[in-house]
Formats: C-alpha cells, structure tokens, sequence
C-alpha cells in the first residue's frame, strides 16, 4: 500500500477473541506487559490492538471520547510504545460500529486526527452501522472505506490499515485500492477445527491477491483459547505462517500454558510467516486427507506443509515431488521438531489426527 507498511503479514494481539466486549485499559496494559516479558515482542509480535467496545461518545466538538473503561487513550498508546509495542485501534464506517458504540460516519477526518494525536499505530476498520445509511454494494463499501483510507493518509501518521468484513464482493479485488494493508476474506473465526480449517485453507485459492504492503486475512489466532487440541492450534500457526497471513494472536496472555507459548513463539515458523518476499503458499498435492502446500522462500529454499484433515496417518513422500532443483537437498529442517532430517531417504511422518508436519529444504 501507498503508506509503506506491512511489508510482511502484521504480527501482534487483538483483544477481540478473547475478551469481546469485556476488554479494559488494564488488560491492554496487562497484555502489553505480558508481551515484553514472554518473548513475543521480541519475536515480531508488536501490535497491541484493542477491538471494538472502546468508544465513548462524541463530545461538544464532534471528537470521539473514550468509554470509562478505557480513560486516558493517549496515555495507553504512550504506555505501549514504552515497552516497544504499537498500538492499534478500531472503528466502523457506519453511525454505529458492530458492538453499537460510536463508529465514524460523518467525522472520518475527525476521527483519524484524533487517533494520530494519540499515538495510534494500526486501525481495524470494521463494515457495520452503513446499512442504513447506503445500500449494501461493492460501490459503496470501496467508497467508505477509501474515505477512511484517505482520511489516515491526511493525518500523517503512519497507520497499518486493516478492513473488516465477510470478504463480501471479492474484496481481495479492490481492497488495495482503498489504501488498506489487509482485508478480512471470511466471515468471524471461532476456536473450533471446522471453523479455523475451513477459513485457512480457503484462503489458498486467494493467495494471488496477497504480498508485500496488502494481504488477506483470514481473520486472528485462537491459539491458546482452549476450543481446539495442540495439534490444531500447531495447524493454524502452520496455515497462516505458510499462505501467509497476519500472525494476531487472540488469548489471555498472562495465562499461557508451555504448549500455546512453543506454537505462538516458533521463531522457525514466524520466519515463514515472515519471509520478506511474501510468496504464497500453493497446492501441490493432496494424499488422502493430507494437504501438502509448499510455499517458495526469499534465500531459495522451500517450505512443505503436511496436513491431515482427516484420522491419524503415516505420511511417505519423496523429495523429488519438488522438482529437479531440490532432488537432492542439502539440508532439510522439521519446524516443529527443531530438528535436521535426513534427505538420503524418503521422508515420512506420523500425524495424528488434524496433525501438521512443516520442512524447510534447501537446495
Ligand atoms: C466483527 C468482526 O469480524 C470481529 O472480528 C470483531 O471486530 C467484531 N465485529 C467487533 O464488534
């Protein structure tokens, strides 16, 4: 996008899936402080993003105040940028935002002063509350969109943009058009396996729309919030690491367990997420219920997915499947095992039921 950012997917936390509208400033600060001291801002994870319920009401001179829960928004966004985050936020183009609080219709320029006079570093800018006031088209949308976008641009300080919606009117199409740096392509995750699956792999078939400045988004982790297994959880950080999409995670963070802190803190599998050529990840082949997508990395190597959508399976394959170039790899790296693995012979794993195997091959 025209403001230079994200070059890679946006890496940080979202208060939404976890909290909803029970989110205060003393958890935001709770989690910015869990961040600096558990290793994620160190791994890339740096926006601290506080989702809708936030609002106030507009006061005398039409500036958007916060609710009592949230006080002194300045301070917050001074607080993370202490500990070396960013802060993110989030509003509606409609009179109204999803939760019913206060959105921008009307003070778009207004609103985006004022969140640059705080400090604010990334807004979700989420399609609710514009029903009423124009009929749901593709036009329309782009036209409410770009009027935020244009809005941010204006105020000077350089905000990631990231659009909500259901990924309504191919969005993938047009959403680089309206400034935006992201844009949601499926309707809200929840932390189940069908949920989460059926949004990442989904996501392939878009994988053209995506790179550097502009990604799809398959919408924020559920990591660590309990509905699925670790093998699951291992699954979506894989998936999103290998499309690539954004890396937001949606827990408590001041309650991690050790298995959700090794699959949010896999620096060999952030690298992926984070490859500065941002390639897409492909198909190559499906065995059975496994997936196996590869995805082209920046140094030359390549990146293999194994996914089992279906009942524990042994995996066997070989490494000429990638081509000439890898038939005789140098190196080949297992990225949830921390571990070389042995390209003489075939490769072959075990997975578990909605288990993921993930190799970085050299040439
Ligand atoms: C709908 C979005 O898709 C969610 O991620 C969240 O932002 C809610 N709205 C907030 O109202």
């Amino acid at each position: 996008a025209a403001n230079g950012l994200a070059a890679t997917p946006p890496m940080g936390w979202n208060s939404w899936n976890h909290f909803a509208g029970r989110i205060t400033a003393a958890d935001v600060r709770a989690m910015a402080d869990a961040m600096a001291a558990n290793g994620m801002r160190d791994a890339g994870y740096v926006y601290v993003n506080i989702d809708d319920t936030w609002e106030g009401k507009r006061n005398a001179a039409g500036d958007i105040e916060t609710n009592d829960k949230f006080g002194d928004m300045k301070a917050l966004a001074d607080y993370v940028h202490a500990r070396g985050m960013k802060l993110g936020l989030y509003s509606s183009p409609g009179a109204t935002t999803c939760a019913g609080f206060v959105g921008s219709h009307g003070h778009e320029d207004q609103d985006a002063r004022r969140f640059a006079a705080w400090g604010v570093d990334y807004l979700k800018y989420d399609y609710c509350g514009a029903r009423d006031l124009y009929p749901v088209t593709q036009r329309n949308q782009e036209m409410l969109f770009r009027k935020m976008g244009d809005a941010l641009r204006k105020a000077g300080r350089p905000v990631v943009y990231s659009l909500s919606q259901s990924g309504d009117f191919d969005i993938w199409r047009w959403g680089p058009q309206t400034g935006a740096n992201l844009w949601r392509t499926t309707p809200d995750i929840s932390d189940t396996w069908e949920s989460m699956s059926q949004r990442g792999f989904r996501q392939l078939d878009l994988s053209a729309w995506s790179g550097p400045g502009h990604w799809s988004d398959p919408d924020m982790l559920e990591i660590g919030n309990g509905g699925m297994t670790a093998d699951e959880y291992r699954t979506q950080m894989s998936l999103w690491s290998l499309l690539p999409a954004p890396l937001l995670a949606g827990n408590d963070l001041r309650t991690m367990d050790a298995a959700t802190k090794d699959i949010l803190l896999n620096r060999e599998v952030i690298a992926v997420d984070q490859d500065p050529a941002g390639h897409p990840a492909r198909r190559l082949e499906r065995q059975g219920d496994v997936e196996v997508l590869v995805r082209d990395m920046a140094d030359g190597s390549i990146v293999v997915g194994f996914f089992n959508r279906g009942e524990s399976t042994t995996v066997r394959w070989s490494w000429h499947k990638l081509g000439d170039r890898f038939a005789h790899p140098t190196g080949a790296r297992d990225l949830w095992h921390h571990a070389a693995i042995d390209t003489q012979r075939p490769f072959e794993a075990t997975l578990p039921r909605h288990a993921v195997a993930m190799v970085r091959i050299a040439p």
